[in-house]
């Protein structure tokens, strides 16, 4: 029989999902499909019965549902509930069971792209604290030693993000603590939507950086953002944000369809030509 995954959403035309399960699904021989299904917030719970009806083995939840399958899942996962987002659903027996994979996704994509990046001793900057710093935070806290910086234009939201997080492994700062934080710094991480439009922080001067030190983004439209650009052109390691977004399918679709699929040079040329 079949095996069925989808997509929902609202809108849901831009997705790359569709194009990254199917090139997986032909690629690996599996009868199965995975479709992009447009779902308003209000006929969410309606689908939920098709799903505890076990019409599909699970799928990927996006804007604007991440939060609302919460309340409607038989169970959510701790580290989703922690980062306050599900973005995949697995069904069995009439079950479904949410989780968050960005988390596993932000890692896969560092390790696979930068070997040993969680090794040194030096602190991270992640710039941003809305919903998409909460895996990154969450990852780093869990893989990577030294204090985690967080830099944000509005800093009492910082603030509570790391207050809610636990402040152990957290700092929350303004944008001006740049220069100062700068020496200690080892890794620098862009969660916000600055990059989307061809924007750069102009208080971010990556001459007071490490030479060493690793700059990625997790925005990948434009693949490569004005502040990847920059860091390359002075020679700093860069990690774009196209692999976390391959990664983070991979444990979705072993989920469904049984079988963990690799993330491949042939994968990423596919959807960077889309
Ligand atoms: P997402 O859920 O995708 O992370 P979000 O919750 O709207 O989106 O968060 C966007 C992040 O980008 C926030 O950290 C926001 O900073 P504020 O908390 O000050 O709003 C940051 N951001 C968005 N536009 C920005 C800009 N022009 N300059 C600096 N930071 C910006």
């Amino acid at each position: 029989m079949t095996t069925k995954a989808f997509v929902i959403g609202h809108p849901i035309a831009h997705s790359r999902s569709p194009l990254i399960h199917g090139t997986w699904l032909s690629q690996l021989g599996i009868d199965g499909t995975y479709e992009a299904i447009d779902v308003a917030p209000a006929a969410l719970p309606a689908f939920f019965e098709r799903l505890r009806a076990n019409e599909f083995a699970g799928g990927n939840v996006t804007i604007p549902h991440k939060e609302a399958v919460f309340s409607l899942c038989d169970s959510v996962d701790a580290l989703a509930r922690k980062i306050g987002a599900v973005n995949t659903l697995v069904v069995r027996q009439g079950r479904v069971h949410g989780y968050n994979t960005d988390y596993l996704g932000f890692l896969g994509n560092l390790d696979a792209n930068a070997p040993g990046w969680s090794d040194g001793a030096k602190d991270s900057l992640v710039i941003g604290a809305g919903g998409a710093a909460r895996a990154v935070l969450v990852a780093l806290a869990e893989r990577r030693g030294g204090t985690v910086h967080v830099l944000n234009r509005t800093l009492a939201n910082a603030q509570a993000l790391v207050d809610e997080l636990g402040a152990g492994h957290f700092q929350a700062h303004g944008f001006d603590a740049f220069p100062a934080l700068a020496p200690k710094i080892g890794l620098v991480v862009n969660t916000s939507s600055v990059g989307m439009h061809g924007s750069r922080f102009d208080w971010l001067d990556l001459g007071q950086l490490d030479q060493n030190t690793l700059i990625s983004d997790i925005v990948y439209s434009p693949l490569v953002t004005p502040l990847l650009a920059d860091a390359k052109a002075r020679g700093l390691p860069v990690v774009d944000g196209l692999g976390m977004l391959l990664h983070q399918a991979v444990p979705g679709f072993a989920d469904w369809f049984g079988i963990k699929p690799t993330v491949t040079a042939e994968l990423r040329a596919r959807i960077e030509a889309t």
